[in-house]
């Protein structure tokens, strides 16, 4: 693809530093860089700690073990998601008890209220809740910290997403018991692949690095007292990661100049809105646009995904809600509160071009291209658009999603 979703950013800074480590020789897993990278992850996020891994996965994977989660508890987590935040639950043995999501695509508080009271009729033990910062946009986790306490679990956040943006001047990373955010290719900083828990509890900081280093006892001789794990970053990595992340603010605000560029779009084109609305706290890691408006049945979201792929632009539907994936589809095995909004945003929403590397030139291309579509539709069909396409094999309509 010409211009792509989400792709790398990496140059002189990322390239000195490569360098460097190797001509330095700190190759084997652990090092100064390591160190580095972490009290850098620290001071950004205002966490105590930082504990890098080998991705956001075993990030999230780790913090749920650390916590002590496992076999026979339930964890709640969004329907609208990526698969890794209720493999990671699974992982340890324990269910993830999916919940749909508000307007905003982040999960829906008060759905979590109700999944709490479920899991009680159903005598599932409910540990935690693991809310995602849905395209770089923070969850309500104040609300979310609140209902969890008082239903005696914890909270914590599949940051993989939101580097970088804030709620209510909180960093992204800092919610919760702890966090976990991901350096996966596609996120707003990479080290190819890896990710970090994040956390104020130096206990459980201890854990994750306990359990992410194969759970080796502190003595010269090989000693091992439970299962441990082969997740710790390597040293290598970790250097690129530092300098990803002074490049940081450099990322948000190219991100968020994409955005604003698909805001003037969303205000001139009848029926298109920003999934998540306009926030200036918000990373901006993905803009989605939404097509709204249940007009006539003229623009759907692949003809306008088919329409940028001709020519060389690539873009994304949203997740597929999890309770509609094979994998989580027995609602015995895995429990769902679900009441159609994820399946709406499904159907109706489109991930556009927001890489920091994408020039403004390109987005604009991008934008004249949606714009073009849309005003074609609007003389075929009269001024308004139509964006509910059929798309899942079976299951009902995305009935009782708020407007
Ligand atoms: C919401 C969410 N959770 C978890 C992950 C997993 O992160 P990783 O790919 O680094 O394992 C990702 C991204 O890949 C993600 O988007």
């Amino acid at each position: 693809m010409r211009i792509g979703l989400s792709v790398p950013d990496v140059g002189p800074a990322e390239q000195d530093a490569m360098s460097r480590v190797l001509a330095e020789g700190w190759i084997a897993p652990v090092g100064p860089d390591l160190d580095r990278f972490e009290q850098a992850l620290c001071a950004r996020t205002g966490r105590a700690r930082a504990v890098a891994v080998s991705s956001g996965t075993a990030a999230l994977h780790l913090q749920l073990l650390a916590a002590g989660i496992g076999p026979g508890e339930g964890v709640i987590c969004p329907t609208l998601t990526f698969v890794a935040t209720a493999n990671a639950i699974t992982y340890t043995g324990a269910t993830p008890i999916l919940v749909d999501c508000d307007d905003t695509g982040n999960i829906d508080p008060d759905l979590v209220e109700e999944a709490f009271e479920s899991a009680r009729h159903a005598g599932t033990p409910v540990r935690a809740v693991l809310p995602v910062d849905v395209y770089g946009k923070v969850a309500d986790h104040r609300r979310l910290g609140e209902i969890a306490d008082r239903h005696g679990a914890l909270l914590m956040v599949d940051a993989a997403e939101s580097l970088g943006a804030r709620r209510d001047g909180v960093p992204a990373g800092k919610h919760g018991m702890s966090a976990a955010v991901s350096f996966n290719g596609n996120k707003i900083i990479t080290t190819s692949s890896g990710g970090a828990v994040l956390t104020d509890d130096h206990a459980l900081a201890d854990r994750v690095l306990h359990l992410a280093t194969q759970a080796k006892e502190p003595v010269a001789h090989f000693l091992h007292r439970e299962v441990g794990y082969a997740y710790r970053m390597s040293n290598v990595l970790a250097a690129l990661g530092t300098a990803q992340l002074t490049r940081l603010d450099d990322f948000l605000a190219a991100r968020r100049g994409h955005r604003a560029r698909y805001t003037e779009l969303c205000d001139s084109v009848e029926s298109l809105r920003i999934l998540g609305g306009a926030d200036d706290e918000d990373n901006c890691w993905l803009t989605v646009l939404e097509l709204t408006d249940p007009g006539d049945q003229v623009v759907t979201i692949e003809t306008l995904a088919a329409e940028l792929a001709s020519q060389g632009i690539e873009t994304r539907r949203v997740f597929t809600p999890l309770h509609r994936q094979p994998l989580h589809a027995d609602p015995e095995r895995t429990p769902r509160v679900v009441n159609g909004t994820a399946e709406r945003l499904f159907a109706t929403c489109l991930a556009v071009p927001s890489s920091a590397r994408s020039s403004s030139r390109d987005i604009d291309e991008v934008c004249g291209i949606i714009e073009a579509v849309m005003s074609r539709s609007d003389r075929i069909g009269s001024g308004r658009t139509r964006s509910i396409t059929p798309y899942l094999s079976s299951g009902r309509s995305p009935s009782g999603a708020a407007a």
